[in-house]
C-alpha cells in the first residue's frame, strides 16, 4: 500500500517526537490528542527541537518550516478519516489503548494500517479490538524519537506479512532501523531495560546508594550514557510502573514486582521531567 498521510494519535512526549520525524520526513501529519494544551505544548517542544536541528547546520531554515507546514494539531479524532497510516501513543493501559483501536477501526478507511508505540502491551489484544488484525503492528519507537535511532516492530498473531513491510519501509523513509520482536510482554527493548531500571528504585528504597551515586556507578562502570535514575525520570515514572506491571503480569514471575517505592512515588505525582519531580527536581 503506497502510504502518503499520517495520523498520529497523543501528542505526549512520544507523539510530538513522532509526528515531527514523519513531518521532516514530508509525510503531512494530523496529530490527535484529547487535551488541547497538550497540543501546545507539542507544538512548542517539536518547534524547539527542530531549531536545535537548525543551529547544529544539520537542518536547512526551509526544511524547518516545510516540516512545521505539515503539521495539523487537533483534538477530534474524526480528522483521521482519510489517514493511510495511524501511530497510537496514548497513555500505555490496555483499556485505553483498546477502546481507541475501536473507534479508529471503525473511522479509517478499511486499507489503513493502525500501529501503536507501546512499550509493553500486547499488540495482539489491540488487534482483536479491531476487525482488521492482520492490518494492526507495533511500531515502539525510542525516546527522544527526532535522536534515536531504532524502532522495535511488533508483529501481533495476525498482522499480515504486508503490515510488518509497510511498518519497516516507513522506518527507512524516517532513516531508522527497524528489528522485529515477538510480541510478548515488554518484547526486547522493555523487557530487558525495565528489570534494570527496578532494580536501581529498590537500591534507592534500601540505602544501597542515593540516585547520584547509583547512575554515577552505572555510567562511570558500565559505559552507560544515562543513569538508570536519570533514564526513568527521562522516561516518566509512571510509564515505567506501567510496563513492569505488563512484565509483571503477563510473565507471572516475582522478579518484575514493581518496587513499592516507585508505585508511591506515581501516586504522590511525582513522574519524573513531565511533572517537574522525580528521582531529581527539575526547574
Ligand atoms: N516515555 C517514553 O520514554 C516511551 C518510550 C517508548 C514508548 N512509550 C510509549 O508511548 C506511549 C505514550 O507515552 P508518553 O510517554 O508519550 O505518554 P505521555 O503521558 O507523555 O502522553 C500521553 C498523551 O496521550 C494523550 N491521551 C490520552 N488518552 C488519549 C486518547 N484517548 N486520545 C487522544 N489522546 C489521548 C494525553 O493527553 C497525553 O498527551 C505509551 O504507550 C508509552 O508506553 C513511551
Amino acid at each position: 500500500m503506497d502510504i502518503k498521510t499520517i495520523g498520529v494519535v497523543g501528542a505526549g512526549t512520544m507523539g510530538n517526537g513522532i509526528a515531527q520525524v514523519f513531518a521532516q520526513a514530508g509525510f503531512p501529519v494530523t496529530l490527535v490528542d484529547v487535551a488541547e494544551p497538550m497540543l501546545d505544548r507539542a507544538r512548542r517542544a517539536i518547534e524547539k527541537s527542530l531549531a536545535r536541528f537548525v543551529e547544529k547546520g544539520t537542518l536547512a531554515p526551509e526544511a524547518r518550516d516545510a516540516a512545521l507546514a505539515r503539521l495539523t494539531m487537533v483534538t477530534s479524532l474524526d480528522r483521521l478519516a482519510s489517514a493511510d497510516y495511524v501511530v497510537e501513543a496514548i497513555v500505555e493501559h490496555a483499556d485505553a489503548k483498546r477502546a481507541l483501536f475501536a473507534s479508529l477501526d471503525a473511522l479509517v478507511k478499511p486499507e489503513a494500517i493502525l500501529a501503536s508505540n507501546t512499550s509493553s502491551i500486547s499488540i495482539t489484544l489491540l488487534g482483536a479490538a479491531t476487525k482488521r488484525p492482520e492490518r494492526v503492528v507495533g511500531m515502539h519507537f525510542m525516546n527522544p524519537v527526532p535522536l534515536m535511532m531504532l524502532v522495535e516492530l511488533i508483529r501481533g498473531q495476525a498482522t499480515s506479512d504486508d503490515s510488518m513491510e509497510a511498518a519497516a519501509s516507513l522506518c527507512r523513509a524516517l532513516g531508522k532501523t527497524g528489528v522485529e520482536a515477538a510480541d510478548y510482554p515488554g518484547f526486547i527493548a522493555n523487557r530487558i531495560l525495565l528489570p534494570m531500571l527496578n532494580e536501581a528504585f529498590y537500591a534507592v528504597m534500601e540505602g544501597v546508594g542515593t540516585p547520584e551515586a547509583i547512575d554515577t556507578v552505572m555510567k562511570g562502570a558500565m559505559h552507560h550514557p544515562m543513569g538508570p535514575l536519570t533514564l526513568a525520570d527521562f522516561i516518566g515514572l509512571d510509564i515505567c510502573l506501567a510496563v513492569l506491571n505488563v512484565l509483571h503480569d503477563g510473565l507471572g514471575d516475582p522478579k518484575y514486582r514493581p518496587c513499592p517505592l516507585l508505585k508511591r512515588m506515581v501516586a504522590a505525582g511525582h513522574l519524573g521531567r513531565k511533572s517537574g519531580r522525580g528521582f531529581y527536581v527539575y526547574a
